[in-house]
This record gives structure tokens, C-alpha cells and sequence, in this order.
């Protein structure tokens, strides 16, 4: 059956994809279709033909899945900040384990078995503590646009609440209307400021108050089993992680290239009282050499959470150049970790212990992972 753009169709979806796709097949064609569930049967509109794929809008669910639930934002489907709402919280968790599973095992060679389940959120509504408005002026309505980018990713969808924002965020969200910017193309940030940490007003804290501690709990557990005495903090923002693992180190040292951040982190030391540590304003690329010398490799944890886009191939050769007894690295990108993972595991310099996702991102596709590797003897 040879498809058209326009066709349309009915599906039977097989899979969820990484990003919140969900996968069918029309004989050899796959199809993508987004806010659908595995199992179901859906009527699909194909928007977009490619050789091997195509994409499809969803028009009707015609055999719902059990685990079909009502989104609770209005803006759901329109917005693009929100994939899963229609997906029952339990059911999101497994599906997001098998996502990570099967990314690991496809780009990072990692056995499946090593990924524990996703902890979940306490609160999976109501829990971010920072948003990026935008504004843009909608030509043939003659209005101003303030909300998110839509999920066809070209225009502002216009908001007046995020269902996944703390309540604080969303009284800021009625005060940017009340009180709009003068022109189109303006991001504002909007953010609970946390308690007890200095935060600069640009530097990044991480964006779910209410899984923190498990996330910090993990870490700790990680390192202790290690057993190191030393913890080099990479990507260290306002000093989080160190000055939270303080207590089970003798020593730690965290690096950021955010100027503000590290002036922050060394205030967040000092109001905790914690003196085992010192923060680096630097590039880790510029200090990492150095200060892997300064510790014996097989009592020192190197700690790393990059952006998005991952480690550099240079920070990951050294590391395995020096082999640290242990590695622990923390992501929100699935995929980049895998490839950082295959790479610190390449010819069995390390070896992966455990995987930890914990949903920081409840209803969106993303998930954040702590890896534990440690050093091959
Ligand atoms: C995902 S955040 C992690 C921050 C911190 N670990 C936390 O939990 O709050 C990544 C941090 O890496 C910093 N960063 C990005 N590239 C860097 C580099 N090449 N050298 C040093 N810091 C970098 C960013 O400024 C950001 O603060």
C-alpha cells in the first residue's frame, strides 16, 4: 500500500520511542504518532513521508489502553512541554525504564540488567520550579502570544497555567500577562528560588524539588559503596552534589565555569560549615589533567554532570588514562550517557555497576540516570 501525505489510516501501535513517539508499521514503513499508548488501535492522519518513516497526527483512539488516563492540562497535545499526560503515572515509569534499556543496549552495548527501576516522583504534577515563558507577536490575529513553544515546535501557544509548575510559578505566569513584554521573541524565566542554596540568577539548580533527595540519596549510596576518599565534583554549578557528598569524603574538590556559580558554592559550603572542600572557576577541560594527579586514582570518585550535550572525548580518554576507582555520572539525556558509558567501557577499562533513573520530568520525556562505574582491575 503505497501512502500519501493526508492518508488516513488506522494503526496499531507497538512501541513508545525515546522522546514520546509512539511506533507503528504500515508493511515495511514505520510510523511515528505522538500522545498514543502501546496496545492501542488509533486513527492516524500521515503529516510528513520520508524513505524509510513517516509521521502522523492522531485523530482518533478507537481501542484505548487500560492505561489511557485524562490529561489534566487543557494545553496538553497543543503545548509541546507535555508528552505523557495520557498516560497513567505507574505506567509511565515502566515505560521510561524501557526506553532507557533499550537506548543503553543499542547505543551504549550495556546489558539491560544492570538499569534498576525508575524511582518515581512524589508529586508528578505541580513540581517544576523553573519555566521559560516566551512571547510572540501572532500576525493575523493581531496578538500577543505568552505561553510555550507549541509541539509543531513553530509558535507560542498562549498559557495562563502550567499544570507541571509549582503553584509560585504559575501566579508569576498571571503577573508576565498582566504585564506583557513590549514586543515579541522575549524568553523570561520564571523560578522558586530553593531554600538554603545560593542560586545566581542565571546558574542552573536542578528543577524538581520534591525528588532531590533521592537523587542525593543515590549519590551518596553510590560513592559510599565506592568507598573512595576523594570526590573530584565535575560540572559542580553551585557546588550541589560535593558539598551534599561532603560527609562521606575526606576531601572534595568541585569545578564549574560558571564565575557566579562557584562564588555561590563557596558561600554554600561555608553557611553548612563544610571546610573538605574547594571549588575551581574553570573549564574541567583546563583543570581535570591537574587535579588528577593531585589524588591517588584508586582512592578518588569523579563525579560528572554535563549538559545535555554530554563529556567531551578528551575528558573521557583521560579518565581512562587515570582510571579513578570510581566513576558516577549523572544525566537528564539518555543518550549521550550511553555513548559516554560505551566509551568509559571500552575494552573493559570500567565497568558499569548499576543505572539509577529517578523521573525528575514526571509527564514529559524526559529522565534523569546515575551510573555507577567503577574501575576494572
Ligand atoms: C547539568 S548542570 C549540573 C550542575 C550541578 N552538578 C547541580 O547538580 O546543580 C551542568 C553544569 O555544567 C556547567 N558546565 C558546562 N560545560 C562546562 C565545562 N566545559 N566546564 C565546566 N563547567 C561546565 C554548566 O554551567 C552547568 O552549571
Amino acid at each position: 500500500m503505497a501512502l500519501k501525505l493526508g492518508d488516513k489510516i488506522n494503526l496499531t501501535i507497538h512501541d513508545l520511542a525515546f522522546g514520546g513517539e509512539g511506533v507503528g508499521r504500515v508493511e515495511e514503513l514505520v510510523v511515528f504518532v505522538p500522545f498514543v499508548i502501546t496496545g492501542e488501535t488509533v486513527e492516524v492522519e500521515i503529516t510528513e513521508l520520508k524513505k524509510n518513516f513517516a509521521r502522523a497526527k492522531l485523530l482518533r483512539v478507537l481501542t484505548p489502553s487500560p492505561e489511557r488516563v485524562t490529561p489534566e492540562c487543557r494545553y496538553f497535545g497543543a503545548c509541546g512541554g507535555c508528552q505523557y499526560q495520557h498516560l497513567d503515572y505507574a505506567a509511565q515509569l515502566q515505560m521510561k525504564h524501557k526506553q532507557i534499556a533499550d537506548l543503553f543496549e543499542r547505543i551504549g552495548k550495556i546489558s539491560r540488567a544492570v538499569v534498576a527501576p525508575v524511582i518515581g516522583c512524589p508529586q508528578p504534577y505541580g513540581y517544576r520550579n523553573r519555566i521559560m515563558i516566551r512571547s510572540q507577536w501572532n500576525g493575523p490575529a493581531k496578538r500577543l502570544e505568552i505561553g510555550f513553544i507549541r509541539t509543531d515546535n513553530k509558535f507560542v501557544e498562549s498559557i495562563e497555567e502550567c499544570k507541571i509548575a509549582e503553584p509560585a510559578l504559575n501566579a508569576q505566569i498571571q503577573h508576565v500577562r498582566a504585564n506583557p513584554p513590549p514586543k515579541g521573541g522575549i524568553k523570561v524565566v520564571l523560578r522558586v528560588q530553593p531554600e538554603n542554596w545560593e542560586v545566581p540568577r542565571d546558574s542552573f539548580f536542578q528543577n524538581n524539588f520534591f525528588l532531590l533527595p533521592k537523587l542525593v540519596e543515590t549519590v551518596r549510596e553510590f560513592l559510599t559503596a565506592g568507598g573512595a576518599r576523594h570526590l573530584i565534583d565535575l560540572y559542580c554549578g553551585v557546588g550541589f552534589f560535593g558539598i551534599e557528598a561532603a560527609g562521606v569524603v575526606d576531601s572534595f574538590v568541585g569545578v564549574e565555569y560558571d564565575r557566579l556559580a562557584i562564588a555561590a558554592a563557596r558561600q554554600n559550603a561555608a553557611a553548612r560549615k563544610i571546610n573538605n572542600g574547594e571549588f575551581i572557576a574553570a573549564p574541567v577541560e583546563d583543570v581535570l589533567p591537574e587535579l588528577l594527579k593531585k589524588f591517588s586514582a584508586e582512592k578518588t570518585a569523579v563525579l560528572l554532570d554535563p549538559p545535555r550535550k554530554g563529556c567531551w572525548p578528551a575528558t573521557l580518554e583521560l579518565l581512562r588514562q587515570t582510571r579513578p576507582a570510581q566513576v558516577i555520572y549523572v544525566s537528564c539525556h539518555p543518550a549521550t550517557m550511553a555513548r559516554d558509558l560505551n566509551l568509559l567501557c571500552a575494552d573493559g577499562v570500567f565497568e558499569l555497576a548499576r543505572v539509577q533513573p529517578l523521573d525528575m520530568f514526571p509527564q514529559t520525556q524526559h529522565v534523569e540516570c546515575v551510573a555507577d562505574l567503577r574501575r576494572r582491575n
